[in-house]
């Protein structure tokens, strides 16, 4: 490195710890004046522990498409039973993306709800993450959904992370509202993997079906209790091949100049049985690990609220955990493996009925393809 490069990136050391010592943040130049003042964050807890993050979870919102497709209707399509599909997996149904409907329309609508419980303007939030894996534009969805609802004063981009991406937007847009960058997010969880899955493959066809919903995150006030009290993520490529959906484009000639392939996608390939050790060994391991981060215990969850993949999965974890099935969040009936979208449909739900109330505590696991997985403490409201 050149002397001057050397001397320039200190100053820039020196600047940095300076700015943190004072108790205020180098925020990233923004296009557009601010709307409140932004204030300085006051990092309380330990970064390094994963705890507490001053946010608050004000208000959610869902969408799954109306087709309803119910196991029996599944029968005309594979060598499948109701019976089967409902002992093994504990899904009697899903709901369908029609055509003319894109995934964008799903999270968009699930975000006019969110934004509407949560009393927050739409030009008000600053950053929108939509986690999905199956988007209307592989360029990304969310720049699209935050301009429909009116958020156009946002900075908005797509995270990929399978059934894990809900999960890991909360825990990634609660950095920025922790830290002070931003003061209200939208995250998006939103999947139609019935777009990838290979409807002759009764393996996996009969487990996913279509839906999105959307959460209002703010930053937390001074005082306030925080709505992230701890988190963890992981993931493991070398289990990459267990589940995933690899890109199979056809090779073609451009003349003499060079080879190169044209886009497609081979359907979702699955090892159920290695994704079902996975997500019940390393599921209970996250959220303990959350706990702790969090300082607490199982004795201080209202909620158990996971991915819903699998009933059987969510019952192996809960057992671990000793935390009994009615106080796990469960809507997979229903809406079967909606990926991203599972979290927070059946949250949705269960803030909608009056089950989960203004501050309970639900602890929260994501897990899929990447392998990876990841779980959070959250206080509701
Ligand atoms: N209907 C009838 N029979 C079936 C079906 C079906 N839909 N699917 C498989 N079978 C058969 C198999 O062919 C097999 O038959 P065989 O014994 O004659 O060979 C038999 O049923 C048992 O199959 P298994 O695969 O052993 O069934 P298992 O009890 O493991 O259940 C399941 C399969 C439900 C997929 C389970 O392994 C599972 O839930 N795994 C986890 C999936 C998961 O959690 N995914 C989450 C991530 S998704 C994401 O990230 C995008």
């Amino acid at each position: 490195m050149a002397p001057s490069s050397a001397r320039a990136l200190r100053i820039l050391a020196l600047l940095l710890s300076l700015s943190s010592s004072a108790g205020f943040h180098l925020a990233a130049p923004s296009s557009h004046a601010p709307r409140r003042e932004r204030r300085a964050g006051s990092i309380s807890a330990d970064a390094s522990k994963r705890g507490e993050l001053q946010v608050r979870l004000l208000g959610i919102g869902a969408a799954a498409p109306e087709k309803r497709v119910p196991n029996s209707e599944l029968e005309e399509l594979v060598d499948t039973s109701d019976e089967w599909i409902a002992q093994r997996t504990g899904i009697s149904c899903r709901h369908l993306l029609a055509p003319e409907e894109g995934l964008s329309d799903l999270a968009t609508s699930a975000v006019k709800d969110a934004l509407e419980q949560a009393g927050v303007e739409a030009a008000d939030v600053d950053l929108v993450i939509m986690a999905t894996s199956s988007p209307d534009d592989l360029f990304g969805d969310a720049a699209g959904v935050a301009r429909s609802v009116g958020a156009t004063g946002a900075v908005a981009f797509d995270l990929t992370a399978a059934c894990s991406g809900f999960l890991f937007g909360i825990n990634t847009a609660s950095q920025f509202l922790h830290n002070g960058a931003y003061e209200t997010a939208v995250v998006i969880g939103a999947d139609a993997l019935s777009r990838w899955v290979d409807w002759s493959d009764r393996n996996t066809c009969v487990l996913f079906g279509d839906g999105a919903g959307a959460v209002v995150l703010q930053r937390a006030a001074e005082g306030e209790a925080a709505g992230v009290l701890g988190f963890e993520m992981h993931s493991n490529g070398a289990g990459r091949e267990d589940l995933n959906l690899p890109y199979d484009g056809d090779t073609r000639e451009l003349a003499s100049i060079a080879t190169v392939t044209t886009g497609k996608y081979t359907p979702i390939a699955m090892n159920g049985k290695e994704v079902y050790k996975f997500a019940t060994t390393c599921v209970p391991k996250v959220l303990n690990e959350a706990l702790e981060n969090a300082e607490l215990t199982v004795d201080d969850v209202d909620w158990l609220l996971m991915h819903q993949a699998n009933i059987r999965i969510m019952e192996t974890v809960a057992k671990k955990l000793k935390i009994p099935m009615d106080k796990v969040l469960t809507n997979l009936a229903e809406y079967g493996n909606t990926s991203a979208g599972s979290i927070p449909l059946a949250l949705n739900e269960a803030v909608r009925e009056g089950k989960v109330k203004k501050g309970d505590v639900i602890a929260c696991a994501g897990f899929g393809a990447g392998l990876s997985w990841g779980s959070a403490i959250l206080r509701w409201g």
